[in-house]
This record gives C-alpha cells, structure tokens and sequence, in this order.
C-alpha cells in the first residue's frame, strides 16, 4: 500500500472573481493557480494524485493534460454539479478506493486556492499527524481578519472538535481567529465512509468537507490542527484582490530565490520573473525587465530596462539594451541585442552577433559575428556568418500569398536601404550595393546593383538659389499688391 495519495479541489467557480474563466486557471507569477497546487501534491504524495474539476473542466483538464512533464502522473475527477467540497472529495473515490480497498493509507486534500501553501508546511503537517495518531488533521492560522474563513474550535486540552463556516458561525464563533487553512491529512480508510454521512444542513446547503472532523469527534476519534504562523502562505484567493496579493508575494518569493542564487537587481521591486525561469549567476537585471514563460538566460548577462523576455534562451555574456522584447527566440552567447529590437518566434542570433536599434527578426538565423544593427525587417531567412547588413534592409519574405526564403551566405555584405524580395540567394562573400532591390540570386563573390546610374548637374544648386533670391526680391517690392505674380521661371531650364 502506498503511503499518501492526493486530492486538489478545483471544481468550484469562483463566484467572487468577476471573471469568464475558472478560478484555478487565473495565473500567478505566470503559471495557474491550480499548477501550484497540483505540483505540490505530486512532490508529496507516492500514490495518485486526483485533481477535481468542474467549472470549466475541460480547460482544467486540457491544461492539467499539456502540463504533463511536470504535473504526471495525474488523475482528473469530474464533479459536474458544485455541491460542496465534501462532494467534491468524494469524486475521486473510484481512483483512491480502487474494488472498495484504500490504495494509500493516508490522503492530503488541498484546496484549489492557496498557491502560496510550501512542501514544507506540509511536510510538516503529514509529520504531525503522524506524530498525533490523528484520523484527521487539518491546517490552521491565525488572521486578524478572520473574515469569510472557517474557524477552529478546540477543546480546552487543544484538540479540533470542529470547523464552524463563516456563514454559520455564531457572533461568538466569529471572534475566533483561528483559520481553517483548507489543507487536510485523513486516513483514506476513514474519509470515504465518513463522507457518506455529511449532510447539507448549513446556510450554504452544501456537503461541507470540514463536517468529517464532527463525524470523527462523535466516533471518538483524534482530529488535531497545526497551528503555523506564516498566515501569508495560508491565503485563499478569492477575489482579483487576493489574486494580486498572492501575485506579489509569489513574486517577491521567486526574487528572493534568484537573488539568494546570485542574480543582481537593481530595482527588485520593478523587476517581474514568472515561476519558472531559470537565470545564471552574476545576470544583471535593471529596472523594469520582466522575464516571463519558459525563459532560461544565462550567466553574466545584462537585461537592461524596459526589455521583455518571454519564451526564450538566452546565454551567457550576452546583452540586452534597454526596451527590448524578445520572444520565443535563441541568442548565443555573447551576443547583442536592442536598444529597441524586437526578436519574434523563431529569431536565432548566433554567438557575438548583433541585432541594433529598431530591428525586427522572425524565424530568422542570424550567424556568428554577424550584424544588424539598424532599422531592418529581416524575416524568414537563414544568414550565415559575419555578414553585415545595411541600415534599413528588409527581407521582402510575403508576396500577400505565401511565405519565401532569403538565404544570405558567409560574409555577405548587404548596403543599406536594400530590399531583398525572398525567394532569393546571396552567395559567398558577395556586395549588394546599397539602394538594391534584389529579385535574383546574387552569385558568390559578386556584385549586385539595381539602381539606375547617378547624375550630376553642374552648378545647378547655385543657379536655383540666384533665381529664388530675385524671385524674393521682386515680391519684397511689391509690397501693396496682396497676391504677388511669379515672374521667374523654374530652374529645370537649363541642362546638364
Ligand atoms: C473553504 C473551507 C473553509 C476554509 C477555506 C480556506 C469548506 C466547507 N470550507 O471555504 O473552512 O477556511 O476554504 O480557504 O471546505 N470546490 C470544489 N467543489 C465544490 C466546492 C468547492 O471543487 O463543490 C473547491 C474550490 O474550487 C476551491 C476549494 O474547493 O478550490 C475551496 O472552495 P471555496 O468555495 O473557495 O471554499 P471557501 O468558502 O473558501
Ligand atoms: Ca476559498
């Protein structure tokens, strides 16, 4: 028999979020409530872990499903009516009393509310119940705002004879500040017939999880509570107010970390990092960056302000000037990035090269050493190393029907303001000189112009001066006449 299996409550629907979308699917600190709990769950429990979902449970269970790398294994109880956390344990009876038999000897139920709840807190819990010889035990904290939450009695000798829910707590039962947190260890083989007996005799008329403890105590049996003194961890999100609460501490929790690890912040406070990025050692982060999604960057890189990381790998030594976004992208080691560059899916910036002011690269490779540094749309296109593209280059990849190629190879030197119109090929070592529009391939080595020949005009700036200063003159003249006549002709006249 297994030791602990687990259930995460996360079928109810949120009333007072205000929102279209189930509750457990609001993000903190860019990952869903409900992964926190279901990840917790998993790193405790040696048996199956059972997510119960309703409201919206498709999208709980889509999304449970995609997490799987992280959350598996894992199992989904649907509880198709929201008829009270009682009910919804009892969902996940079939997985956890396989053929009427515990497959593990204890089950930890969370809510699926209270993402800021630590491994260790539970832990600790599993630990005291043990230590206890309790059927139930339950999570407790004190909170000068007791309010909405279920409070703890307790017997004089200290152990828990029920959970009273704020809407039927008498006056007295309200001044109590002793939470029930929503975090439960019961013997699995009590649970299930206990809950078989809840009643939904209360203001809510719902089958209330917490009636277990009553069943118990009236069985004669032992139900204490853990008493821990981090309330902020114990918190329940209810409402979008709560949300930023928790937002902001899982937030600080996660710099904390990354600062303990050897990442320097310079304004912490404005410095955003979702839960599941990873950053090197002696990284620098100014204010304003936020790093979010599956975002890995290296060591002793620099992220200046206002950049925006999402979704990409970054390695070491490279830097990012200020008001960058990049996402979904690979930039090597030692490499270049903005001010002012946007990186869209699938830009690749090789090591040592760079990407300068007001670029944009999409499903692009920029090669080893090579540089754009200004201006530049450069998108679907593979170049090779040290390449130098002019200012103002745009890789012409849409015909408003489909998508072409640019292939630019080693050591190309593209002049500015040029238009390569894909599909199309600069070989080797090739110039293309600036003001081009490129519609053939360009062999290696060679040189590709497409504009029409330069013409200078002797003198002309001069005589169109003179002729605008006489022009002048005559109207200064006149100065009675309200609208005064050109007398002059223009100065295309004369020819080369
Ligand atoms: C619950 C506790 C309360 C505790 C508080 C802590 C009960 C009866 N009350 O109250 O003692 O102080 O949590 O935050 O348990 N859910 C379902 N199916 C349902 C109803 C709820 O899956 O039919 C899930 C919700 O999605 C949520 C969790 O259970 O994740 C708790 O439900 P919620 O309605 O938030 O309970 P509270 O009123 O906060
Ligand atoms: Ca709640």
């Amino acid at each position: 028999m297994k030791r602990i299996s687990a259930i995460v409550m996360a079928a109810g629907l949120g009333k007072r979020m205000r929102s279209k979308k189930a509750k457990v699917l609001h993000p903190v600190a860019g990952r869903p409530m409900v992964w926190y709990m279901a990840s917790l769950a998993r790193q405790v429990s040696d048996g199956s872990v059972v997510v119960v979902v309703g409201h919206q449970g498709d999208q709980v269970k889509a999304y449970l499903e995609q997490e799987k790398k992280t959350l598996d294994p894992l199992d989904i109880a649907f509880q198709s009516k929201q008829l009270g956390t009682g009910h919804a344990v009892q969902q996940a009876k079939s997985v956890l009393m396989p053929k009427g038999k515990s497959a593990a000897e204890l089950c930890l139920i969370l809510n699926g509310d209270t993402p800021l709840l630590t491994k260790a807190t539970v832990e600790r819990l599993l630990a005291h119940h043990r230590d206890t010889q309790a059927v139930v035990t339950i999570l407790t904290t004190e909170l000068t705002d007791p309010q909405g939450y279920g409070r703890v009695m307790r017997r004089a000798e200290g152990l828990v004879v029920k959970v009273v829910e704020d809407k039927d707590a008498s006056p007295e039962e309200r001044t109590n500040q002793e939470v029930n947190v929503g975090t439960y260890v019961v013997s699995t083989d009590f649970l299930f017939k206990a809950l078989e007996k809840l009643k939904p005799n209360n203001a809510q008329g719902e089958y209330y999880l917490t009636d277990i403890i009553g069943i118990a105590v009236s069985q004669g049996l032992r139900v204490s509570g853990m008493k821990t003194m981090d309330s902020a961890e114990c918190f329940g999100v209810n409402s979008r107010e709560h949300l930023s609460f928790v937002e902001q501490v899982m937030r600080q929790r996660i710099r904390s970390q990354l600062l303990e690890a050897g990442v320097t912040m310079i304004d912490p406070n404005t410095t955003l990092i979702d839960d599941n990025v990873e950053i090197g050692q002696d990284t620098v982060l100014y204010p304003g960056v936020t790093i979010e999604g599956n975002s890995k960057i290296g060591c002793e890189s620099v992220i200046r302000s206002h950049s925006r990381v999402s979704n990409s790998v970054i390695g070491d030594r490279v830097i990012i000037e200020d008001s960058s976004i990049l996402e979904g992208a690979l930039v090597e080691q030692g490499a270049t990035i903005g001010p002012f560059a946007r990186l869209r899916p699938g830009a690749t910036v090789r090591s040592k090269a760079k990407v300068g002011n007001f670029v944009e690269l999409k499903n692009v490779e920029l090669g080893e050493g090579s540089k754009a540094n200004h201006l530049s749309y450069l998108g679907d296109a593979t170049i090779g190393k040290n390449v130098n593209i002019g200012a103002g280059t745009i890789t012409c990849n849409y015909d408003g029907y489909k998508k072409e190629r640019t292939v630019i190879e080693d050591g190309v030197f593209i002049g500015s303001d040029s238009s390569l119109v894909a599909p199309v090929t600069i070989g080797k070592g090739a110039v293309v000189g600036a003001g081009a529009t490129v519609t053939k391939d360009v062999p290696a080595e060679a040189l590709a112009l497409s504009r029409s020949e330069q013409v200078n005009r002797e003198g002309w700036a001069a005589r169109r001066r003179a002729m605008y200063a006489t022009d002048k003159a005559s109207v200064t003249k006149k100065t009675s006449s309200p609208s005064p006549k050109r007398t002059s002709k223009p100065p295309t006249k004369k020819t080369q």
